[in-house]
Order: C-alpha cells, then sequence, then structure tokens
C-alpha cells in the first residue's frame, strides 16, 4: 500500500517537472540573444505586412512561433539561432508579406553571426544597403522576386564566405560590381531578369567553383570573356536573352551540362570546341545571327537532349547523320535553318518531345515513315512555313501543340486529329484544307487556340462546343467557305478572347446571346449574311471586354445598335484595365531557361482606306468599331462620343441620316474616321478639328454641306476626304464659300503629304502579304510620324522587353531556375 502512495506521489512529481520545466526555463533565460531578438523586432516593423496568416510561412499563426516581445526568438517562424550562443544564424523570410524598403542603418545588418539570410518572394523596393557588408558570415544569400533596384552594391570582398547567392527577379541595374568576380567560394549565382547593363570584365580571379551562372534576361553587352567559357566547375550556364555580340569562343568547361545563349547578337560560326562537350545535355543557341553550315553528325559526341538551332542564318546539313545514335535526344529546334528534307535521323529518337522544323525549306509529302516518329511522346510539332503538300494522319496521341499553318497542305482535315486529346494549341491556318470541320475538335477538353483561318473549309459549322471545363481562348475561321448559322454553344466558350468568323457564307442573325462572354476582346463577323437589325442589349453588362467589334460587309439594317455601344465598358473607360502595351491573348509555353515550345498571339485582318491588312499582334489598346457596308439607318447616336478610347471608326457605305454628332470630338485616340457614302447632312463640327491623333478621315458621297473646319489635323487632309459633297466648301476643296473674299491654292504641305500617303500604302499591299503589318507601321510613320504611338510601339524595344518579363515572371512561377 505504502509503495503503491509512493509510487504515485513520484509520477505526479515527475509530471510536475515535466510541465514546470519549460516554463521556468523560458521565463528566466531566453535562448536568444536580445540584441539579436530587439534587432529583428525593428527589422519586421520597418515593413508594412500585409498577409492575414503568420508573414513567415504563410500559415496560420501559431502562438509559439509568432514574432512576439518577451518570447524566445530563437522559436519564432524563420529564425534559427546558434544553440550555443544564442544568435541569430538563419533568418527566413519567404511568404511574400514584407513591402518597404530596408535603410541603410536597418538593425537586420546588426546580425552579424547570420550565415544564410532569405526574403525570398517577398515585395522589397529599394536599393540593397552596402552595409549588407556587415554580415561578413554569410554564406548563402537570397534575396530573388523582390523589388530591389538600383545598383548593387560593390561589397562582396567582404562577403568572402558566400557561396549561394540569387538577385533572380528584381530590378537591380548597372554594371554588375566587379567584386563580385572575386569571390573564390561561390558556387551558385543567380541574376537573371533584372536589368544589369554593360559588359562582362575580361579578367577575373575568382569563380573557380562556380557550378551555374545565370545571367539571363538582362541588357548585358559586349562579347561573352574567355573566363565565361571555361570556368572549370560550371555545369549550367544561362546567358540568353541579353544583347551579346561578336563570335561565340572556344569552350572549355569540361563540366558543362547546359549552355544557354539564345536570344542575343552572336555572329559567326560555331567553334569547333562545341561538337566536344561529351557532357552537353542542353545546348540552346536560338535567335542569334549565327551562320555557317552546321553538319549534324558532328554533335554525335555530345549528351544532347535538347538542342535549338532555330532562327539563326545557320544551314543544317543532316548528310551521314543517320549513321550516327542520339540516344537521349528529345527536343530539336531547327525552324529557319534551310532544311530541304525530313531527316531521316528522327526515325531513331524514341523519345522525341519536340520538334520545331518551322520556316524551312522542306516540300511536298509528309513521308510515311514520318509518322512513325515520337508516336506516345511528342508533345510538340511545329512544320509551319514549309510548302507540305498532305498530312493524312496524326498518330500522336500526347501532343499537345500542333502548328502546320503556312504550307500547301490539302484534302480533308482527317478526324484522326481528335485521338490526340491532349491538344491545346491547333494551328491549321494558310493551308488549303477543304472538306468539313471535324465535329469532335471542337469538343477537346484542353483546348485554347483554334487557328483555321485561310482555308477552304466548308459546311455548316459545328456546334459541339462543350459546356464543361470549356478553355478556349481563340477561335479562328477567317477567310474559308463554312455556312449555316453560328453555333449557339459557342456560348459555353467563356473564356473566349478572340472569335473571328469572318469572310464566310454564314447566315444569321446577330449573334447577341454572345454579350454574355465575360472574356470576349475580338469579335469579328465581317464579310458573311448576317442580317437583320441588332436587337438591344439585354443587360447593361453586354460585351464587358470588348475592343474589337468589326461586323462590316454584311445584311444587317436598322439604326445603330446604341445600347451595345453604350455598354462597350472596354472603350469607353478612360482607365485602362490592362497595360496598354501587352497583346490581347498571347500564349508562351516555354522551359525555365526561356526555351519556347510553343506560342501563339492572335492576328486578325483588318481594312483601313480600303485596303485589307493583318495585324499580326493585337496589343491591348487597339479599339475599332466597323459597321460599315451594311444597311444600317437613321442618326448616329451621340452616345457614340462615350467611346473615348476608340483608335478607328468605320461607319461608311450604309444608309445613315441626320448630321454628324458633335460627341465625336470626345473620341480623342481617334486615329481614322470614315463616315462615307451615307445620306449624312448639316455641316462638319468644327471641334473635330481638335482630334490630334486623326490621320485618316473620309466624308465623301454624303450630303454635307458649308465650310470644311480649318487648322490643326483638318490641314493634312486632302480633297478625297469630302468629294461627292455638293454642299462643301472651302480649302482643300476648290470650291469657294460664299463668304469668303478669295480663293486660295491648297497648301503645298497638303499636295505633299497626299503623295506620301500613296507611297506608303501601295508597299503595304504589294510587299507584305501575311506579314504586312510592317507595312501598317510603316505608313504610319510616313504620313503621321510620332503620333499614333501604339502602333509604333508594336515593333519597339520596349515592349519586346516588357513582353519578355512578364513572360518570365509567368513562366518562373512553374520551376526555380535552380
Ligand atoms: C535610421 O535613420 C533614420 C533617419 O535617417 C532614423 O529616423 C531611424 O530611426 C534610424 N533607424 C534606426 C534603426 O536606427
Ligand atoms: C508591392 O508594393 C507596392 C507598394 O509598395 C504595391 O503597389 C504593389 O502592388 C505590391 N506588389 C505586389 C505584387 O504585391
Ligand atoms: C517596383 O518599384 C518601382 C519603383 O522603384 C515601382 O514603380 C514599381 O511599381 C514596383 N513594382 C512592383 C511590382 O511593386
Ligand atoms: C586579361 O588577361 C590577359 C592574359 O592573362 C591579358 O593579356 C589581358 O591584358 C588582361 N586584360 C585586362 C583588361 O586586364
Ligand atoms: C553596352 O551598353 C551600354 C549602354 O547600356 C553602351 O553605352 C555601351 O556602348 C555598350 N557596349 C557595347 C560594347 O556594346
Ligand atoms: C565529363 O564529365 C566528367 C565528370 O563528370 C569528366 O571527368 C570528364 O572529363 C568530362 N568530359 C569532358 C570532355 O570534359
Ligand atoms: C549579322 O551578322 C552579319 C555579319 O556576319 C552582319 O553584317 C549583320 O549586320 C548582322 N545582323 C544583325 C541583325 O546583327
Ligand atoms: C541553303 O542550302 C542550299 C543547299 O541546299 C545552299 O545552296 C544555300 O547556300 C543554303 N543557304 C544558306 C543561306 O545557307
Ligand atoms: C483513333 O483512336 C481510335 C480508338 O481509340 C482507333 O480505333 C483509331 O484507329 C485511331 N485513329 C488513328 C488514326 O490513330
Ligand atoms: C463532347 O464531349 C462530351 C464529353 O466530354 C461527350 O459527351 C460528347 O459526346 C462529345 N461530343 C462530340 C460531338 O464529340
Ligand atoms: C472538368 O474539370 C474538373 C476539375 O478540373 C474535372 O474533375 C472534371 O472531370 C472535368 N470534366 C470534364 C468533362 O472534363
Ligand atoms: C511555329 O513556328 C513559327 C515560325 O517559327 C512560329 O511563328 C510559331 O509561333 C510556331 N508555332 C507554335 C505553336 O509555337
Amino acid at each position: 500500500m505504502a509503495g503503491w502512495v509512493l509510487l504515485n506521489i513520484s509520477i505526479m512529481c515527475f509530471l510536475l517537472l515535466l510541465s514546470g520545466f519549460p516554463s521556468y526555463s523560458a521565463s528566466s533565460k531566453l535562448l536568444c540573444n536580445p540584441d539579436d531578438s530587439s534587432a529583428l523586432l525593428q527589422f519586421k516593423s520597418s515593413f508594412t505586412i500585409y498577409c492575414t496568416s503568420d508573414f513567415v510561412n504563410c500559415r496560420p499563426p501559431s502562438p509559439t512561433a509568432s514574432w512576439e516581445i518577451g518570447t524566445d526568438c530563437c522559436s519564432w517562424d524563420g529564425v534559427t539561432c546558434d544553440t550555443m550562443s544564442g544568435h541569430v544564424i538563419q533568418l527566413e523570410l519567404g511568404c511574400g508579406c514584407l513591402h518597404g524598403q530596408i535603410p541603410p542603418n536597418s538593425t537586420l545588418f546588426h546580425l552579424t553571426h547570420l550565415w544564410r539570410l532569405r526574403l525570398d518572394s517577398n515585395n522589397i523596393s529599394g536599393e540593397l544597403p552596402s552595409s549588407i557588408s556587415n554580415l561578413q558570415q554569410l554564406i548563402y544569400l537570397d534575396v530573388s522576386w523582390n523589388n530591389f533596384s538600383g545598383q548593387l552594391p560593390d561589397v562582396f570582398g567582404k562577403l568572402s564566405k558566400l557561396t549561394f547567392l540569387d538577385l533572380t527577379m528584381n530590378n537591380f541595374e548597372g554594371q554588375l560590381p566587379s567584386s563580385l568576380f572575386d569571390l573564390t567560394q561561390l558556387s551558385n549565382l543567380y541574376c537573371s531578369s533584372n536589368k544589369f547593363t554593360g559588359p562582362l570584365p575580361e579578367n577575373i580571379t575568382g569563380f573557380s567553383k562556380l557550378t551555374e551562372l545565370t545571367l539571363a534576361d538582362n541588357l548585358l553587352n559586349g562579347t561573352i570573356p574567355f573566363w565565361c567559357l571555361s570556368l572549370p566547375s560550371l555545369g549550367t550556364l544561362w546567358l540568353n536573352n541579353n544583347q551579346f555580340t561578336g563570335h561565340i569562343g572556344e569552350i572549355s568547361a569540361p563540366l558543362l551540362r547546359a549552355l544557354y545563349l539564345s536570344g542575343n547578337k552572336l555572329q559567326g560560326s560555331l567553334p569547333e570546341s562545341i561538337f566536344d562537350l561529351e557532357n552537353l545535355s542542353v545546348l540552346s543557341l536560338s535567335s542569334n545571327n549565327l551562320s555557317g553550315q552546321v553538319n549534324f553528325h558532328l554533335f554525335c559526341k555530345l549528351n544532347l537532349y535538347l538542342l535549338s538551332l532555330s532562327k539563326n542564318r545557320l544551314s543544317v546539313n543532316f548528310e551521314y547523320s543517320e549513321n550516327y545514335i542520339f540516344p537521349r535526344l528529345a527536343r530539336i529546334g531547327l525552324s529557319s535553318t534551310n532544311i530541304t528534307n525530313f531527316p531521316k535521323l528522327l526515325t531513331q529518337l524514341e523519345r522525341l518531345e519536340y520538334l520545331d522544323l518551322s520556316d524551312n525549306r522542306i516540300q511536298g509529302e509528309v513521308p510515311k515513315w514520318f509518322y512513325e516518329i515520337g508516336k506516345n511522346s511528342l508533345t510538340s510539332l511545329n512544320l509551319s512555313k514549309n510548302l507540305l503538300t498532305s498530312m493524312e494522319q496524326f498518330p500522336w496521341n500526347n501532343l499537345e501543340h500542333l502548328d502546320l499553318s503556312s504550307n500547301l497542305l490539302s484534302g480533308d482535315i482527317s478526324s484522326s486529329i481528335c485521338n490526340a486529346s491532349k491538344l491545346e494549341i491547333v494551328k491549321l491556318s494558310r493551308n488549303k484544307f477543304t472538306g468539313i470541320i471535324p465535329e469532335c475538335l471542337l469538343n477537346l477538353s484542353s483546348l485554347t487556340v483554334l487557328d483555321l483561318q485561310q482555308n477552304q473549309l466548308y459546311g455548316i459549322l459545328p456546334g459541339s462546343f462543350s459546356k464543361q471545363n470549356n478553355t478556349l481562348t481563340s477561335l479562328n475561321f477567317n477567310s474559308n467557305q463554312l455556312e449555316g448559322p453560328l453555333p449557339r454553344t459557342l456560348a459555353h466558350c467563356t473564356m473566349l478572347k478572340l472569335l473571328d468568323v469572318g469572310k464566310n457564307q454564314i447566315k444569321d442573325t446577330f449573334p447577341y446571346w454572345l454579350q454574355t462572354l465575360p472574356e470576349l476582346r475580338v469579335l469579328v463577323l465581317r464579310a458573311n449574311k448576317f442580317y437583320g437589325v441588332i436587337t438591344d442589349a439585354k443587360s447593361n453588362n453586354s460585351f464587358p471586354k470588348l475592343r474589337v467589334f468589326d461586323v462590316s460587309d454584311n445584311n444587317l439594317s436598322g439604326p445603330l445598335p446604341a445600347a451595345y455601344i453604350r455598354n462597350f465598358k472596354a472603350i469607353t473607360n478612360a482607365v485602362q484595365e490592362e497595360s496598354s502595351l501587352q497583346y490581347m491573348n498571347n500564349v508562351f509555353i516555354e522551359d525555365t531557361a526561356g526555351v519556347i515550345y510553343a506560342s501563339y498571339e492572335d492576328s486578325i485582318q483588318v481594312t483601313i482606306k480600303g485596303v485589307d491588312m493583318v495585324l499580326e499582334k493585337i496589343i491591348t489598346s487597339l479599339a475599332i468599331i466597323d459597321l460599315s457596308n451594311n444597311r444600317f439607318q437613321e442618326k448616329i447616336p451621340q452616345i457614340i462620343g462615350k467611346l473615348q478610347q476608340l483608335k478607328w471608326l468605320n461607319l461608311s457605305h450604309n444608309k445613315l441620316t441626320g448630321a454628324i454628332p458633335k460627341s465625336i470630338q470626345n473620341l480623342k485616340n481617334l486615329e481614322s474616321l470614315d463616315l462615307s457614302s451615307n445620306m449624312l447632312t448639316g455641316e462638319i463640327p468644327a471641334q473635330l478639328s481638335n482630334l490630334n491623333f486623326l490621320s485618316v478621315l473620309n466624308f465623301s458621297e454624303n450630303h454635307l454641306v458649308g465650310k470644311i473646319p480649318q487648322g490643326k489635323q483638318f490641314n493634312t487632309f486632302s480633297n478625297n476626304s469630302y468629294e461627292g459633297n455638293v454642299g462643301l466648301c472651302g480649302p482643300p476643296l476648290s470650291r469657294k464659300c460664299n463668304n469668303e473674299p478669295s480663293g486660295e491654292s491648297p497648301p503645298s504641305l497638303i499636295s505633299h503629304n497626299e503623295e506620301k500617303i500613296g507611297f506608303s500604302w501601295k508597299p503595304v499591299a504589294i510587299g507584305y502579304g501575311c506579314g504586312m503589318v510592317f507595312g501598317v507601321i510603316l505608313g504610319y510613320r510616313v504620313f503621321s510620324t510620332g503620333k499614333p504611338q501604339w502602333l509604333v510601339r508594336i515593333f519597339g524595344g520596349e515592349l519586346n522587353r516588357r513582353a519578355r518579363r512578364t513572360r518570365t515572371r509567368s513562366r518562373a512561377n512553374h520551376g526555380r531556375m535552380h
């Protein structure tokens, strides 16, 4: 009995001890160094913290882990202490919650025992202070995915222990500091996606242990220095998407596995030594200015998995290559490499995933043996821009991206294409395909882009757009011979951004039921047989994002659709929701290194000054309304003046009556205004001369009267803009107004201008074919230099850069670079 009591007491004491010991220890002796603790709290307090959860790990805050005064900082989330000294040695804050700057006197730099610091993925802006050099024990420093800007401080002499440095995805600019290149312990250096400029130093003393160097997506220039291609430990080198020039020097990095040099301005031939890099598995040289002949079999010594030579001035020769084996080769980019035949070598590539032979000179039928390659592995096939005449099968069940556009392919589209149930991008445009569209194609569950424009497809547009998981963003059927009404199931495509059925034989009333599509930006119904009155918008949220509305060349009648016009929010809103520099719909599929496996950009045909043109890329600031060549009647509604972002307005060739509404003066962004061939009456509102961007104006063939407004923009238009209005007078017409003293000949500026317009538009029509957008830009530049900025910008450097950066951000989401 006594024994039992004793045992009981000792158990209780033990339990007491168990529960009492930690709290006793925590309250009287914190492990954490008190200076470090207050430094951390001050550091935290200098930021705005945007999150509801725990700010370190993005999970609900736990009582022990939160950063509270009086608790042991060594137990805080993201903090690790030295167990002996209590100093903070590791700090990892990666929840994306910290917004703000790190001032030079930040208490962060009091944590001198830190050897690992990660401010991974926050929103820290401003400069990285040079006082970071206080942290001399740092081995691991990661400030990637923030918004740091300015120069990188030249302090790496003090940070000589660094082995890992990640600056990816910030806005650092200027030269990389020279002390960086003296680091001898560094094994990983990531500087991609910043704005670093200037050349790399010619000679360096460090980097002997460097295994990964990424400088991709910057503005670095000059030649690639010798040391860079001969580092003894280097495994991967990413210099892609910079401005490097000159030749690629001889390469002697024995451990090199991946070399990314694409998207630079490198020239000359491939260095001989490249063919001896037996450890090389990725070689990406696309989009440079390299030239010369490449004998493919020379790559046989390498351990290639990916080879991209696309878009240079190289000529690839496959002679003898069948006699060599390439056991791992799976991704091949040979666009624009002067190839005339399908290389037989492909038959041995059992793991082929990606094949781009676009923009070559391959002609005739696709050979039978080609249908055997990569049957279960191929995911991307690009044969566009060749001279192929027939493609009978689609045996690749795992195919996701198929581009056969711009060939001479004829015959039916085989419904076996639907066996590739994972298809996302299908481009069969600009061929001679005939027959009907296989119904199953529209029902593929992953399809996002279907481009069939410019073929000879006929029959009724099939109606099997699936309600479930409809991922379609682009549907282009332009320039075929499709008939019938539009299938009502199109309304299931709730992610659709572009629908172009222009230039077909579609007979239907206006598809008001598309008004609910929340993402639709481009609707082209032109040159079909749409008829009847455009019924009123059913809600005041119709076509909320529409910016291109082209129903020209149909049989539509009744008044202009004022209710819809009022609701075009994306054209009326003064504040644009998207950056005007972005494209409306583009798809880039690329790996973490920026090698593009598939890309798609919407293109549409537009008519300006009676010339049909293709806009190869549609930027978000484009806004077009074209209702021309119908039978619309009655007045132009005043409400049209609400479309403040409109660029091109075409109401010509209708039966419109009444006066030109004064509200048109509010269309401050208007560049082209065509009201010709109507029955408009009254005077031209003088206020229209304030439309500063207007460069195309056509009021001809109406019943307008009175004096043509003078001054500003109106001084640049010629007679053609007004002819066929018997009541108009004043310059540039020779007809004098009654109350005017004497006639004057048009200023010479006008005829000069007109001459230039003539010169600029003709080449557009003749010279460019499908790449006409260049012509548009040239045209604009000639007759209205500097005015329509949005057009000029399409090919401006700024845009390319932005587009690339956006892309990089999204792609880097998929996988980190290391
Ligand atoms: C840093 O300096 C600013 C003034 O430049 C001062 O207001 C702030 O209190 C200082 N912070 C610390 C932690 O010393
Ligand atoms: C970053 O912070 C700025 C303000 O400092 C804010 O405008 C911006 O939206 C934030 N960015 C992100 C991605 O949270
Ligand atoms: C980054 O900082 C700059 C100012 O340095 C600011 O204009 C920009 O909006 C910031 N970007 C983000 C994504 O917060
Ligand atoms: C770089 O080193 C080479 C050989 O070691 C030398 O000839 C050259 O002058 C050096 N260049 C610079 C800029 O120091
Ligand atoms: C590199 O770019 C800078 C501007 O960032 C320019 O001043 C310099 O001349 C360029 N150098 C070379 C070699 O192209
Ligand atoms: C390939 O790498 C191995 C070590 O992995 C190395 O021993 C060999 O020398 C390398 N080959 C070449 C040609 O440098
Ligand atoms: C490409 O290289 C050639 C010399 O091989 C040069 O004449 C040409 O200007 C370069 N083109 C570009 C776009 O850099
Ligand atoms: C393309 O290849 C042909 C031989 O097929 C050759 O004559 C021609 O020079 C090559 N063109 C270029 C630009 O290398
Ligand atoms: C498509 O798949 C079906 C059944 O899965 C099969 O019978 C047919 O042969 C396939 N067609 C082609 C061309 O592979
Ligand atoms: C479309 O797909 C659904 C299920 O994914 C299927 O039930 C339907 O039969 C398909 N329609 C056609 C025409 O293939
Ligand atoms: C639609 O997507 C959901 C979730 O992604 C999936 O569970 C469902 O099976 C899909 N339905 C069809 C018909 O593909
Ligand atoms: C196919 O190649 C062409 C020409 O190189 C390119 O413009 C197009 O974007 C590629 N198609 C896809 C789907 O990637």
